[in-house]
């Protein structure tokens, strides 16, 4: 197939490219490099260094190209900075979405949109938390995620398009960066490799969805061979607890963890998991890394230097 990767020179998205490389895919990737780096990318992958927001260069790629799939993963994707700056974050995550549906639309590409689940589903919905439950976000970024699905519904509906969305947990795994969504499992792996004691926010007693990185690739190529629309919870299958988070860490890299407790951080989700049986059911999807197998990737890529490419 040939696809193109918005966000390719991410966290995830650089994954995502390798496995599309690694399978024989062609992958173009439209990156505007505000967080991600090109160092991350393989060689073979070709990039545009663009915004999502600009909306005449992006159909321009699109119609160059010509990909028969858009997985969109370019994203202002840090909770507190839509907090400060909602209007950035909604130019990019729901201006940049719509731009890429209408870039998609002049070549008959379909669109796997990469969504939130710890973003969108509210303080009060039921754990894990299914596809189905009203979505109350809590921030800016998950106003904007939900949106951005709404107009992936909406060109279903509209366009008899095929689009689909993944709403993904927490991600974890080598190459995050620490500011990320779910940054904390890579400083806590730093913390604890470097003879520091982490620091929770709170008790430690609130819960969260880790997925392990290739286990969310997987389910993108899952969601692009399926070739349906649909929505899909993307989690680790377990809620944890940030207190058990740490004290695995400290199993993985053989080092007793004092965490040092700060005060919770206004607004933080108390419980959030999400339910996967859907993806399980409809895409043939589930995670198949443990935990502390994902960890330790982390722990071993940190060891050596935090590399840019490889480690998955
Ligand atoms: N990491 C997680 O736990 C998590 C959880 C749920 C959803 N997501 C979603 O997955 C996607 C990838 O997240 P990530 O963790 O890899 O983040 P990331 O910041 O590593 O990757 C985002 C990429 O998008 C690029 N980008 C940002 N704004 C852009 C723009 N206007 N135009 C073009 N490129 C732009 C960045 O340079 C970066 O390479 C995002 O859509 C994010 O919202 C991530």
């Amino acid at each position: 197939m040939r696809v193109l990767v918005t966000g390719g020179a991410g966290f995830i998205g650089s994954h995502l490219t390798d496995a599309l490389l690694a399978r024989g895919d062609d992958v173009v990737v439209v990156d505007d490099l505000s967080s991600g780096r090109e160092a991350r990318l393989d060689p073979q992958a070709v990039l545009h260094k663009l915004s999502v927001t600009e909306a005449g260069s992006l159909t321009e790629v699109v119609e160059s190209e010509r990909p028969e799939i858009i997985c969109h993963l370019a994203a202002q994707i840090n909770v507190r900075a839509s907090v400060d700056a909602p209007e950035h974050d909604a130019e990019v995550n729901v201006v940049g979405t719509v731009n890429v549906l209408e870039a998609a639309r002049t070549a008959g590409a379909r669109v796997v949109f990469a969504s939130s689940g710890g973003a969108l589903y509210g303080r009060d919905a039921p754990i894990p938390s299914r596809e189905d439950v009203l979505a109350l976000p809590e921030s800016p970024y998950g106003i904007a995620k939900y949106c951005a699905e709404q107009y992936v519904g909406l060109y279903n509906r509209l366009h008899g398009t095929q689009h689909c969305v993944l709403r993904m947990a927490n991600v974890y795994g080598p190459r995050q960066d620490p500011a990320g969504e779910a940054g904390v499992t890579t400083i806590f792996c730093a913390n604890v490799l470097a003879g520091q004691d982490p620091v929770i926010y709170g008790d430690g007693n609130q819960t969260r969805d880790f997925v392990y990185v290739g286990d969310t690739v997987r389910a993108f190529l899952a969601a692009a061979d399926s070739r349906r629309p649909g929505t899909w919870n993307v989690g680790g299958g377990d809620e944890i607890t940030v207190l058990d988070l740490v004290a695995i860490i400290g199993e993985v890299a053989g080092h007793v963890v004092t965490p040092r407790f700060d005060p919770p951080k206004p607004g933080e989700l108390l419980r959030s998991a999400v339910a996967i049986d859907r993806a399980t059911s409809e895409l043939g999807w589930r995670p198949l890394t443990p935990l502390a197998e994902g960890i330790a990737a982390v722990c071993e890529w940190i060891e050596s230097g935090a590399p840019e490419r490889g480690w998955c």
